[in-house]
């Protein structure tokens, strides 16, 4: 995608691979900073401290962080370590173990003097996959959404709720759930989108709407408290979200509060969309509620709040008394009986497991 005329992606590799550069999504949308991963451990710190974030992201990044393990030292011990290490970075997104299960046991299987070739070439595979994938989810994507606008006059916008971030920067490139947004909105199809600021850490506010902002798609930055009066009133044709892991059977695990936006669909029949790569998926899963393990972050992300000065200086308020406990579980699971479809790379299915695996036969023998 085009920042200021220059196309990015939100991941690449440097110095013939011996470095990667990432934007740092900290700091978005007040300053646009490129940041350089030299060693595995800056990997795993982008990773946790979500200078880097969105599962597809996260994955290609632990794959970039495997690369930067074998140009530190090719002993096999040590690449186990830094995979451990990067795994353990953030638990839900499912997208880091895929990244992982490809990269470590590829680099065990040869000889040291070929594990920097090896890690390089599969690093960039994983990156040149994933933007070819959402491409694919957007084209995908873009005939629901084309299907539903034929439905209402030419110049009514088509309006689509979106929950956080799944854009370009949450993937290498083009996004899940914005990619058909975005393929739309080139189409010429008018097309609206409702943005849920996603709090605590606001990615929908400072991510999605920088995102829709910068190519020129109208959009409206709504509280996440607003989506399910909007949809009462006929305001929202659709919702399409991303997810960090989806199980087997179609259970979708995304950003917290996506689950009630999903109930306030329901209740209204607003379809309600889940666009990802199967990189997303946890075919070794069914029942996403009670076996995806959701990762707690820190309270600070919900007792504070950070935005910008009138000089563009980044700024950091408390929003709760002292001493009052905040819990900030950052994922939840939306049941697959919720669910209208799932937008894959090979086309749009039902969200269960059968036709899930008729979409992937391959993965029958989980
Ligand atoms: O905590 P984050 O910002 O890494 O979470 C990302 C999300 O949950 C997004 O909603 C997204 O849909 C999943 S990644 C495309």
């Amino acid at each position: 995608m085009q920042v200021n005329g220059t196309a990015y992606r939100s991941i690449w590799l440097e110095d013939e691979g011996r470095s990667a550069r990432i934007i740092d999504q900290t700091l978005l949308p007040f300053q646009f900073q490129t940041t350089r991963l030299t060693r595995a451990g800056d990997a795993v710190a982008a990773i946790a401290d979500m200078v880097v974030r969105g599962a597809p992201l996260i994955g290609a990044t632990a794959a970039c962080g495997m690369l930067l393990a074998v140009n530190e030292d090719t002993a096999d011990q040590h690449l186990r370590s830094a995979a451990n290490a990067l795994l353990a970075a953030r638990p839900t997104a499912v997208n880091l173990r895929w990244a992982l299960e490809r990269m470590l046991p590829a680099l065990l299987n040869v000889p040291a003097a070929e594990r920097f070739d090896t890690a390089r070439r599969l690093a960039q595979q994983i990156c040149d996959e994933d933007v070819a994938n959402n491409n694919a989810i957007g084209d995908h994507g873009l005939q629901i959404l084309q299907q539903m606008a034929a439905r209402f006059e030419p110049d009514r916008p088509l309006n689509v709720l979106t929950h956080c971030n799944a854009g370009w920067l949450a993937t290498v490139d083009w996004g899940t759930a914005l990619a058909p947004i975005f393929k739309a909105h080139n189409a010429g199809t008018a097309i609206h989108v409702w943005v849920d600021e996603t709090r605590p850490r606001n990615q929908g506010a400072s991510l999605t709407a920088w995102e829709l902002n910068a190519h020129g798609v109208p959009h409206t930055v709504i509280a996440d408290n607003a989506g399910g009066h909007l949809m009462q009133h006929g305001q929202v044709d659709l919702c399409i979200v991303g997810s960090d892991r989806t199980t087997r059977c179609g259970d979708v695990c995304n950003k917290i509060g996506t689950y009630l936006k999903a109930l306030a669909a329901d209740d209204n029949e607003v379809p309600f969309y889940a666009a990802l790569p199967s990189s997303t998926i946890d075919w070794t899963l069914c029942e996403g509620v009670s076996e995806i393990p959701i990762e707690e972050r820190a309270a600070e992300e919900v007792t504070h709040i950070t935005g910008s000065d009138a000089d563009n200086r980044s700024v950091r308020v408390r929003v709760t008394p002292q001493g009052s406990p905040a819990a900030n579980p950052a994922f939840d699971v939306t049941p697959r009986r919720f669910i209208s479809g799932i937008i894959t790379e090979r086309g749009v299915c039902a969200a269960s497991e059968a036709a899930l695996l008729a979409l992937y036969p391959e993965q029958v023998e989980h």
